[in-house]
C-alpha cells in the first residue's frame, strides 16, 4: 500500500474521470476502478475516452498521481476516501436504476473499514439505507454539481460543496471536507437525506428555470414580444437570476430528464404527486418538437424535403448524445418523410450509434449542400462564425431555424435567409440577447 495514496474512485465515467484527475491535480495519489476494460486500458495507454475540455491535460500532467485499474482490491487496499461516481440511469418506471451502486456496496462488504463518499445522484433515502446494511462503513453525501462542458472549471471551482452526514459519521465528513477545503467553496454540512434532496432540488429547479423561459418564450411567439428582451429583464432582478433562462428546443443529457423524472418519482412512491415537475417533463417533451411546425409553416409538407441538423450533442463542448434534441428531432422528421442530414465537430462516433437513419456530414458546409432547412440543434461557436451569405446560394431553400437563439437574426436576414428563433420577434434586438450570451459562455467555456 502506497504512503501517499488515499483516494479511490469507483466509477470512472464523466463525474468519475473529473473527479479522480481534479483531486491528482490538487496533489492527492487516486486510484480509479471501473469493470470497463477497456475505458482502463485506453486510460493507462493515455487515450481519454470523453470529450471534455481540459481533462485530457490533468490526465497526461498527473500520470504520475494517477492509477487505472480494474480490481476493487486495489482501491480498497489504497484509499480510506471512496467516491462512488458509477451512474445511476432512469429505469422505466422512472426511478433511479440504483443497481450499480448495489454492486459498489456488496464489494465494500468485505472490504475493511472505509469512508463511502456518495457522489452519484440516488433518491434520498439510500445513504441511511446503505447505512443500514453496512454498519462498518463510515458513509457520507456529497453529491456532485459539475456541468459536462466545464466540469473541470466546476469542480476546480464550486459554488458550494455539500457534505451531508448522519450522527456517528462526522470525522468522515470531516476528512471530505478537509479535502475539498482548498477548492473555496462555501462548504454545506447537512445530513445525509437532505445532501441527497440539495442535488435533486437544484438540478429540478434548473430545470424548471428553462421550461418557464421555453413556455414564455412560446407565449412571446404569440403576442409579438421577444423573449430575449424578457428573459434579460427578468434576470436582473437579483432573486431571479440570468443563467438558465436561455430558450431552446428543450434540454436534454444524462442529468436533468434523468434526475426530474426520478424526484417525481422519488415522491410519488411515497404518496406525493409532485404536479409541477409533471409540467416541466411536459413543456420540455413537446418544446422539442415545437420546431416541426416551424419548418411547415415555411415548407409545407417535409415529405421529400432535405433537413440539417447542425449540431448533435445535447450542448456544447461535449460529445453526449443522451436526451439530446437531435434525436427526437430525427425521428419526428423521419416520420413526416424529411431526409435528414446531421452535422457536429465532435459527436460523429455517438452519432453513428444512435441516429444510423440519418446522413452524417463532415461539414456544416456539406450538411446545408442543398438543404430545404437548417436546424442549429447545438450552439457550438463554429455556427456563428460560418460565412452564411455564401452558404445562402448553396441550399435548395434558406431556411434557417434557431433552436437556440445563437445566430444573428439581423445578418441572417440581410443575407436572405428566412430565420425563425425560438420566441424572438421579427426584429430582434442585437445586443444584450441571449445570442451574445450563449456565444460568450461558449468562448469562456473554450478558452478555459
Ligand atoms: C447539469 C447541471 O447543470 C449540473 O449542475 C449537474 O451536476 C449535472 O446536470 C448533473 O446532475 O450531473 P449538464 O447536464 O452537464 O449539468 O448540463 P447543463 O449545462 O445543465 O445543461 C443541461 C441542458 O439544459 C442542455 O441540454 C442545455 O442545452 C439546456 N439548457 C441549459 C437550456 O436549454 N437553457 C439554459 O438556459 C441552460
Amino acid at each position: 500500500m502506497s504512503e501517499q495514496a488515499n483516494i479511490g474512485v469507483i466509477g470512472v465515467g464523466w463525474v468519475g474521470l473529473v473527479t479522480a484527475s481534479c483531486f491528482a491535480e490538487l496533489g492527492h495519489q487516486v486510484t480509479a476502478v471501473d469493470i470497463d476494460a477497456a475505458k482502463i486500458d485506453a486510460l493507462r495507454a493515455g487515450d481519454v475516452p470523453i470529450h471534455e475540455p481540459g481533462i485530457a491535460d490533468l490526465v497526461e500532467r498527473n500520470r504520475e498521481r494517477l492509477r487505472f485499474t480494474t480490481a476493487i482490491a486495489d482501491v480498497l487496499d489504497d484509499a480510506l476516501l471512496l467516491f462512488c461516481c458509477v451512474d445511476t440511469p432512469p429505469t422505466y418506471s422512472g426511478d433511479a436504476d440504483l443497481s450499480r451502486v448495489q454492486a459498489v456496496v456488496s464489494e465494500l462488504s468485505s472490504g475493511g473499514e472505509h469512508v463511502l463518499v456518495m457522489k452519484s445522484t440516488v433518491p434520498a433515502g439510500t445513504g441511511a439505507a446503505i447505512r443500514r446494511e453496512m454498519a462498518d462503513l463510515a458513509y457520507v453525501s456529497c453529491p456532485e454539481f459539475l456541468k459536462e462542458g466545464s466540469a473541470v472549471d466546476d469542480f476546480m471551482r464550486p459554488d458550494r460543496v455539500v457534505i451531508g452526514a448522519d450522527p456517528g459519521d462526522d470525522s468522515a465528513a470531516d476528512e471530505v471536507e478537509e479535502v475539498y477545503r482548498p477548492l473555496g467553496g462555501e462548504i454545506v454540512r447537512t445530513d445525509v437525506a437532505s445532501a441527497e434532496m440539495i442535488k435533486l432540488a437544484a438540478n429540478a429547479f434548473l430545470a424548471t428555470k428553462i421550461s418557464f423561459i421555453n413556455e414564455i418564450a412560446n407565449v412571446c411567439e404569440e403576442v409579438g414580444a421577444d423573449v430575449t428582451e424578457v428573459a434579460r429583464g427578468m434576470g436582473l432582478d437579483k432573486r431571479i437570476g440570468s443563467s438558465f433562462l436561455r430558450p431552446g428546443i428543450g434540454y436534454g443529457g444524462s442529468c436533468f430528464p434523468k434526475d426530474v423524472s426520478a424526484l417525481k418519482m422519488l415522491a410519488g412512491n411515497t404518496g406525493y404527486h409532485f404536479q409541477l415537475l409533471t409540467s416541466v417533463i411536459e413543456v420540455n417533451e413537446l418544446q422539442k418538437r415545437r420546431v416541426m411546425k416551424k419548418l411547415e409553416k415555411h415548407l409545407g409538407s417535409l415529405a421529400g424535403k432535405k433537413v440539417a441538423l447542425l449540431g448533435l450533442a445535447f450542448k456544447p463542448n461535449t460529445d453526449d448524445m443522451r436526451e439530446a434534441s437531435s434525436l427526437v428531432l430525427a425521428a419526428r422528421l423521419h416520420g413526416e418523410g424529411a431526409k435528414v442530414r446531421g452535422y457536429d465537430p465532435v459527436a460523429e462516433a455517438p452519432a453513428r450509434e444512435l441516429l444510423p437513419s440519418i446522413e452524417l456530414c463532415a461539414s456544416a458546409e456539406s450538411a446545408l449542400e442543398g438543404a430545404d432547412a437548417a436546424i442549429l440543434v447545438t450552439e457550438w461557436p463554429e455556427f456563428a462564425t460560418l460565412d452564411w451569405e455564401a452558404l445562402r446560394a448553396t441550399m435548395a431553400t434558406p431556411l434557417i431555424i434557431d433552436g437556440r437563439n445563437f445566430l444573428d437574426p439581423g445578418r441572417l436576414r440581410d443575407a436572405g435567409f428566412a430565420y425563425e428563433g425560438i420566441g424572438r420577434s421579427d426584429g430582434a434586438r442585437e445586443t444584450g440577447d441571449t445570442r451574445e450570451q450563449a456565444q460568450a459562455e461558449a468562448a469562456k467555456t473554450r478558452s478555459r
